[in-house]
């Protein structure tokens, strides 16, 4: 994880980080970021992790990507629960992301260090969060906006961490936006400039090209891309279904092939617009 940020901090790119849902979103993501010879993060939530269990989620992983030409890294999304975090961490993920922004800071610092700690042992790497990114996703967050940190605190809780990515709220927002996002891309630039570390970009559906561009530019090196994956899947699926129940011809394999090719064209445009293409090494 951490060198698949930092070549893209250093060269202001983004590398897209989709949270899989299953065996078919796997691949498909994994194919896109092949065809596009991009570095791909897959995440999984831990909805995810919990509904197939760790060690079956891990194993899938492993079938689908472990062999991919392009640099392919696995990240714990939003997980508040240490148990979760160290049982990931134990499994085969090569990051997670600690999410303990309804403690307060100090004691988030203290968790945190502790977590990162655990990390090194395995050779992985930590996201950080002290503000809590607005909208519910996978049964987790809160539609109330979280109060932002200052500079300072922020700065401080990065340094004394030792995390390798950290995930400000700057107005950004899970699920589909309800109106158009005012984003305070300022604060990418001062964290950016004061720790020299990659920023995660969370609730990356619905912002706009121009958005992503300048917040990649700033620094945000990991693009988290959720929600339009998962309309991706299911609006794909009911369309082919739709057109299987007129025609009264159930072939499964076909509606797969017709979901995957929808993920992949969805993976592909984000990949692009990122200035991930032709990243790989
Ligand atoms: P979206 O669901 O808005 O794409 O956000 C994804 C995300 O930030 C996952 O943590």
């Amino acid at each position: 994880m951490k060198e698949l940020l930092d070549r893209a901090l250093a060269d202001r790119y983004g590398v897209a980080a989709f949270n899989i849902i299953n065996d078919l979103t796997i691949e498909a993501v994994v194919a896109a970021a092949a065809e596009e010879r991009a570095p791909v993060i897959l995440q999984t939530s831990v909805k995810t992790v919990k509904q197939y269990g760790r060690p079956q989620l891990f194993a899938i992983v492993q079938a689908l990507a472990h062999d991919a030409s392009v640099p392919v890294t696995l990240h714990l999304d939003h997980c508040p629960d240490r148990s979760v975090i160290a049982d990931c961490l134990d499994g085969g993920w090569n990051s997670v992301l600690f999410d303990a922004h309804e403690l307060d800071v100090a004691e988030n610092l203290r968790q945190t260090t502790e977590v990162v700690a655990e990390a090194r042992k395995v050779g992985a790497h930590v996201e950080g969060e002290i503000e809590g990114i607005q909208g519910v996703e996978d049964d987790l967050g809160s539609d109330e906006a979280a109060p932002v940190q200052s500079l300072e605190v922020a700065v401080d809780f990065i340094e004394r961490t030792g995390v390798d990515c950290f995930a400000p709220a700057i107005g950004n927002a899970h699920g589909q936006y309800k109106r158009t996002p005012v984003l305070d891309a300022q604060r990418i630039s001062d964290l950016v400039a004061a720790t020299g570390i990659p920023m995660a970009l969370h609730g990356g559906t619905g912002l706009s090209d121009e958005q992503f561009t300048d917040l990649i530019a700033r620094g945000c090196a990991k693009v988290n891309i959720s929600t339009a994956l998962k309309e991706t899947f299911m609006q794909s699926g009911l369309e082919f279904l739709r057109e299987t129940a007129e025609r009264g011809k159930w072939d499964p394999p076909s509606l797969f092939r017709h979901q995957r090719t929808a993920v992949l064209e969805m993976a592909r445009r984000h990949i692009r617009l990122f200035g991930g293409s032709g990243r790989a090494w």
